[in-house]
């Protein structure tokens, strides 16, 4: 692999952000949005297996899949299904699929390339890819790992709390609403208007820094990759 692809194929990640820039200002603790749509994104938003539930589920994978019956209240998620029955439940009960460390070619390639872009340890990068109907996505959450968000079909509308806002613990979430509580024990509603909003179309790319409050409603039957990108011990 050449390192002009390496860097070409990060670079659409972040553009038009260079990367010495998003190196220096922006990873690992600021957010970022890309829509810039550049042409190796054409990559992976056509790569065969991500462009129907059939497809995704004949992915391999190193990891568990998962049902989420977001439309069924009180249903229990469903792990490791045959790929038939993640294919009935998103069709029938419009059920969200998630599905763990892809292994197709062309995800590795990107993840090897992210890896080396980061300058994080080899083999850091991995992707994992949620199917979804129309409708509210999961809660208020955190993840204790940075991420980027890369949206291959459909549309979803992402909520980050604000970058000045504590991350982690020092907030909670209720209902669409996020609880601050100051340090002197006073607690304060904080509406969901007061987020940034970003809304991901196909090609987008979100970066969602580790113990950023988030939330999501996707607007029309969406697929998008998560890719992981844990820091790690700088390579030398
Ligand atoms: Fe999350």
């Amino acid at each position: 692999m050449s390192t002009q692809v390496t860097v070409n194929r990060f670079s659409a990640m972040v553009a038009p952000t260079e990367l010495d820039a998003f190196l220096n200002d922006v990873w690992p603790y600021q957010s970022h949005f890309s829509q810039a749509v550049e042409p190796p994104m054409q990559e992976l938003m056509t790569l065969p297996g991500l462009q129907s539930i059939e497809g995704l589920v004949a992915i391999p994978r190193r990891a568990k899949c998962r049902i989420h019956y977001t439309h069924e209240k009180g249903r229990n998620p469903e792990t490791n299904v045959p790929h038939d029955e993640m294919v009935r439940a998103f069709n029938a009960s419009q059920a969200t699929i998630y599905v763990q460390q892809l292994q197709e070619p062309t995800i590795r390639a990107w993840c090897q390339d992210v890896d080396a872009a980061l300058k994080i340890t080899p083999g850091t990068a991995r992707v994992n890819a949620f199917t979804s109907p129309p409708g509210r996505g999961l809660g208020w959450h955190w993840d204790d790992h940075e991420i980027f968000i890369i949206q291959v079909r459909g549309t979803k509308r992402w909520y980050l709390a604000p970058e000045d806002w504590p991350r982690g613990k020092g907030l909670t979430a209720e209902g669409d609403d996020l609880i601050l509580t100051h340090e002197n024990g006073e607690q304060a509603r904080r509406d969901i208007g007061e987020c940034r909003i970003f809304d991901l179309t196909p090609g987008s790319v979100l970066f969602v820094p580790s113990d950023v409050w988030h939330t999501t409603e996707t607007k029309e039957e969406s697929l998008h990759l998560v890719m992981n990108v844990g820091r790690n011990v700088p390579m030398n």
